[in-house]
């Protein structure tokens, strides 16, 4: 069942261990989750997904994991042991090595009494153009038709949704239904900087695509206040969130 929730997923893109648990201490109260990428846990270690969480944070580990089943299924397995909210894995390690995550994350979760994380896909990275796609991965399918298509095996794998960019939002909600979760990053509000964000939708408008979580980093980061930034986006994206068919997501919690 969809619950209303807050859709900002902050990204703390930050080398430091101190920095980002500022960084979670200031906002916690103002974003529904903490994305913690690859800088920051091979900088402070995986330790620092059970320090957002001691502080209160939920954490979307984005680890994008893309190995043999086998292997997968062993990273999965410690991730849930650190009780991370959200996972992704690429879609392209195929539907057996999606399978196994998912059956890692619920044999884990069972087998530790924790709630089993959302299990979450990668499709196209957005560095990857129709060009690229096409000349030199040598995929012939069009860039939306792939992507489509990796959403839907993701679905089929039992994946709880994708990471898709605003531009993608409405194409995978068709093809993958009401309950399937996206989480989508490439947001700007007007008022900030889009830096090198090229393609752009404001919150309010990728909550009207469809989104269901926003990963929002240098607009709250870097802000002169932070807090009054978050909250001034909470804002717009309530505003749109009332009353629209995507105001909320599915999410075991932790
Ligand atoms: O600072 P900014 O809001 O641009 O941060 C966006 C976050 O989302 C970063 O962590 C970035 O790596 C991630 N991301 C993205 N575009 C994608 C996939 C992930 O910006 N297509």
């Amino acid at each position: 069942m969809k619950e209303k929730h807050n859709p900002l997923i902050l990204a703390l893109d930050v080398p430091k261990r101190e920095e980002a648990l500022a960084l979670v201490a200031r906002l916690r109260e103002y974003v529904g989750g903490f994305k913690v990428g690859l800088q920051l846990v091979n900088a402070a270690g995986p330790g620092i997904l059970d320090d957002i969480r001691e502080r209160g944070g939920r954490v979307f580990y984005d680890a994008k994991f893309h190995d043999i089943p086998h292997t997968v299924s062993g990273a999965v397995a410690e991730a849930v042991k650190h009780r991370v909210w959200m996972l992704n894995v690429h879609t392209l390690g195929g539907v057996e090595m999606m399978k196994a995550a998912v059956e890692s994350a619920r044999q884990t979760a069972a087998a530790c009494q924790v709630a089993r994380p959302l299990l979450l896909g990668v499709t196209v990275l957005t560095s990857i153009d129709e060009e690229t796609l096409r000349l030199e991965l040598q995929v012939e399918a069009p860039l939306p038709a792939h992507v489509a298509h990796l959403a839907r095996l993701a679905q089929q794998a039992g994946l709880d949704g994708v990471v898709a960019s605003p531009q993608e939002i409405r194409l995978i909600r068709a093809a993958c239904g009401e309950d399937f979760l996206l989480v989508t990053p490439g947001v700007r509000p007007t008022w900030a900087a889009k830096q090198d964000q090229k393609r752009v939708l404001t919150p309010a408008e990728a909550l009207q695509e469809g989104a269901d979580y926003l990963v929002i980093g240098r607009p709250l980061t870097q802000a002169p206040d932070p807090v009054a930034a978050a909250q001034r986006l909470l804002q717009e994206c309530g505003q749109k969130l009332k009353g629209t068919a995507h105001a909320t997501a599915s999410g075991t919690g932790n």
